[in-house]
């Protein structure tokens, strides 16, 4: 059976990106050393990772806080399964922060030990999807789609880098208990990103003054992100990842509601009878509008 091309590569049923994933890593994953001060940023594609590795390094590192240090987030945070700047996990100082978009099977076993802190962010899934047509018609190594329809099918299908979203998002939280993990919502963050911040230094137990929590807020909105080439992965997209279009950022409009302008009346309906479907018993609340409470 063909498990690989040029945009993906299939290991135990997941999808990863082909020429970015090392699957000599991948078959060593399960063992991968875990200590009790790692950090986790768990997530479906485009549900707002770079956003949480921006909060976590401001939150981590004074000297990002300060600006005294000029360092890319994702040499801060690196990704555990695609080592775009082969980062040497063994040897990294402590406390190691990564990010992972991996289900919740292919966890290394030592997160089982409940120390290491597990963070998963969730969005809403039409905006999920409205943010990944978008940025699959960007990244050269994601497969293009000629239209909504088509990658709706695709995503739906879960034939992406990151499977059925239902499946990842069901499988994080159904095994919760498994794991140290706190559920952080993408429009939680947005309505309210000083609480979201307040949260997340709650579960990491790092202690922040009012200033420090402010210039974490200030840092990670979306406007200074955008313009902050160490947060927003600009030149990555241009080098490491390569882009199709000069056109096109990873920080794209940051809204909540985007796919009202991209799906139509049919393919609303479709989905939402699907997300009945899949996500009844489901407890996780989700925002679809801006103006919803
Ligand atoms: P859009 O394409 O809808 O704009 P990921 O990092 O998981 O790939 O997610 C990318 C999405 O998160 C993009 O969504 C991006 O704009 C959004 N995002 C990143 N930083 C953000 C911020 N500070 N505030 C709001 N959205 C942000």
């Amino acid at each position: 059976m063909d498990n690989k091309n040029t945009y993906w590569l299939k290991f135990k049923d997941y999808y990863f990106q082909s020429s970015l994933v090392d699957v000599d890593f991948l078959e060593t994953l399960d063992d991968f050393e875990i200590r009790d001060d790692d950090v986790f940023i768990i997530t479906y594609p485009k549900s707002g990772t770079i956003w949480m590795q921006q909060i976590l390094s401001l939150i981590y590192f004074e000297e990002h806080r300060n600006g005294t240090e000029n360092v890319d987030t994702i040499d801060r945070i690196p990704f555990l399964e695609y080592n775009l700047r082969k980062a040497d996990f063994i040897n990294r100082p402590s406390p190691r922060l990564f990010c992972s978009h991996i289900p919740y099977y292919l966890a290394p076993k030592g997160l089982k030990n409940k120390k290491a802190k597990i963070i998963y962010v969730y969005r809403n899934p039409k905006d999920v999807m409205t943010s990944y047509f978008h940025f699959s018609n960007l990244m050269v190594l994601l497969e293009a789609a000629n239209d909504m329809e088509h990658f709706m099918k695709r995503f739906l299908d879960g034939k992406v880098i990151g499977n059925v979203w239902f499946d990842h998002i069901r499988g994080w939280y159904e095994h919760r208990h498994d794991f140290n993990i706190l559920f952080m919502m993408y429009e939680e963050m947005k309505k309210d990103l000083r609480s979201s911040v307040l949260k997340i230094s709650h579960f990491t137990e790092k202690e922040l003054s009012e200033e420090d929590v402010e210039a974490i807020v200030k840092q990670s909105t979306f406007q200074n992100m955008k313009s902050d080439s160490k947060a927003n992965y600009d030149a990555i997209l241009t080098s490491e990842l390569g882009k199709r279009t000069n056109q096109g950022q990873f920080l794209r409009k940051g809204t909540i509601g985007d796919w009202k302008h991209h799906l139509t009346v049919e393919q609303n309906e479709r989905f939402d009878k699907i997300f009945q479907n899949k996500m009844k018993d489901f407890p996780l609340k989700f925002i679809w509008d801006i103006n919803e409470e």
